[in-house]
């Protein structure tokens, strides 16, 4: 009973602290968690949720605070004893291991694996039960994880939590790396396990997601609990924005600059293929124009900016930049021309998390810090935090390893590398992915900015709204096909969808 307030909670949480060297992540957080309940965390980017996880998971140890589980003061030495307890986290930064198969992933090192030895057909076959009921029965136990897409690592990770006798589990933004098909299978399974009493932790910068599947909220920020336990379903979103940010965030999206009618074609793509991906894909987009491909998962939208890119190599068609032809399958050629793409999945295609914000910043443009053979450190640094602060990234310290950063301030990160870079044509695969209300506000205006400065730029998100909100002009793309192509302020989402679903019907 989710709404019987006298039921001792499962989890409470008071006055939690932590410090990093140099960063009180957390200075004072309250959270109570009851069975069966969907509670959802809400904060900007840095707010400290993801801290807050890692303490409830063992990882890290906090300074100071209570930790009450079934009404009894704990603490969660490590890892190992939180799954003891009933507490199963899914990771934000995913934590599945590549050169493992799937089955090894989520039983090695188990307590069911008897003396470290792990049966391989019993772990095969208890993944293959934990992998249908999370409805991917089409993967195979021993597929290489390496292997597989962010969304399948994502299912690995939530069948490893799934593997444990859990009361608890922890989600820390498992939907940013899922389309809507997937959170809503996602969501079919959070409602399953609730309804046999486990508790949720949901994590998730997108708002009507809580409104879909969550029961109680609890917002931080700057590493304070700001309210705990409202309702989901009855606080209304400006107060949740004003919680969050300290502000009220209106018209998110910024004013479309119209392009010039004389303004060059920077990039023509024409009847591009990818076999088995995509058809004859035309497309051109001028200086100064935003234009946005919309679908569903699967219907070739990241492919489409890969093969422009060179990363696949096209089966047909070409790509020209400023009326030279690009060479086929090769990304040297691209960013010669000057594309660049800020690809989807930040952590493994995109940024070196181990070294510092400047040198991912300024990446791909070593040569022009290069004098005389050197690399003028200095420079490279000054011109990073510019644009760290253009972007309003924190903190804005050059020096920080990236993955110290969050998640939302990594993705910062990737564009200011393109800010830094000039490219002519840009293509962004889902930029906003993990970014808070409010700093994607910041985003979409710096798009619009780079394209008002003379940028194309090919944009493709998940999020349909998004699309249409920032692009000039929309192609809807289902089954590797464009379907339409229109004016922004001529299409809706319904109107996209309509498309996509005759589309897939025909
Ligand atoms: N290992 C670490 N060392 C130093 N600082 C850290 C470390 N981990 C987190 N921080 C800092 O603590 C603060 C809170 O970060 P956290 O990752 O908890 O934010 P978050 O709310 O999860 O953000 P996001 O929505 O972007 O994921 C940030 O300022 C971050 O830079
Ligand atoms: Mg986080």
């Amino acid at each position: 009973m989710i709404d019987d307030d006298h039921s001792a909670p499962l989890l409470r949480v008071h006055g939690i602290t932590k410090s990093f060297a140099g960063v009180q992540a957390l200075k004072g957080v309250d959270l109570e968690v009851r069975a069966a309940e969907v509670h959802c965390v809400l904060g900007q980017n840095g707010a400290g949720k993801s801290t807050l996880i890692k303490v409830l998971s063992g990882v890290h140890q906090p300074d100071g605070g209570v930790i009450e589980w079934q009404g009894e003061q704990i603490s969660i030495a490590h890892p190992v004893a939180a799954l003891g307890l009933g507490i199963a986290t899914m990771y934000q930064e995913l934590d599945v291991v590549d050169g493992l198969t799937i089955a090894e992933n989520i039983f090695l090192g188990h307590e069911r694996s008897a003396g470290g030895m792990l049966k391989v057909a019993e772990a095969n076959r208890a993944t293959r039960e934990l992998l249908l009921r999370l409805g991917h029965g089409n993967l195979s136990p021993s597929t290489e994880v390496g292997r597989l897409s962010a969304a399948n690592k994502q299912i690995v990770s939530m069948a490893r939590a799934l593997s444990h006798d859990t009361k608890l589990i922890i989600m820390d933004e498992p939907s940013a790396v899922l389309d809507s098909e997937e959170v809503r299978n996602l969501f079919r399974v959070i409602r399953e396990l609730t309804s046999q009493g486990v508790a949720v932790v949901y994590i998730s910068h997108r708002l009507e997601e809580i409104r879909q599947i969550g029961d109680r909220i609890t917002v931080i920020k700057d590493g304070r609990s700001m309210a705990v336990g409202l309702s989901a379903r009855e606080t209304p979103t400006p107060d949740l924005i004003t919680l969050m940010t300290g502000r009220a965030v209106a018209n998110v999206f910024p004013a479309r600059v119209p392009v010039p009618a004389d303004a060059p074609v920077l990039i023509d793509v024409s009847d591009l293929t990818l076999r088995g991906q995509f058809t004859n894909v035309s497309l051109s987009v001028r200086a100064g124009e935003i234009v946005g491909l919309a679908g569903l998962v699967g219907s070739g939208r990241s492919e489409i900016l890969e093969t422009i890119y060179g990363a696949r190599k096209a089966s047909g068609g070409q790509v020209s930049v400023g009326g030279t032809r690009l060479k086929p399958g090769s990304v040297r050629s691209a960013v010669h021309a000057g594309i660049g793409l800020a690809p989807e999945e930040r952590k493994s295609q995109g940024l070196i998390l181990d070294e510092p914000v400047y040198r991912n910043v300024t990446l791909s443009t070593f040569a022009r810090f290069a004098r005389g053979g050197f690399l003028d450190e200095r420079r490279e640094r000054q011109v990073s935090l510019e644009q760290m602060q253009a972007l309003e990234l924190r903190p804005a310290v050059p020096e920080r390893t990236t993955r110290t950063l969050s998640g939302g301030n990594q993705q910062k990160v990737l564009l200011a590398r393109w800010l830094v870079h000039g490219t002519k044509v840009l293509l962004l695969d889902e930029p906003t992915r993990g970014v808070d209300v409010g700093a994607r506000a910041e985003i979409y205006a710096l798009i619009r900015q780079l394209a008002a400065a003379g940028t194309a730029i090919i944009l493709v998100s998940s999020e349909i709204e998004e699309v249409i909100g920032l692009a000039d002009r929309v192609l809807v793309i289902g089954d590797g096909e464009v379907l339409s192509t229109t004016y922004a302020h001529d299409i809706d989402e319904r109107g996209v969808l309509d498309l996509v679903m005759k589309g897939a019907a025909a």
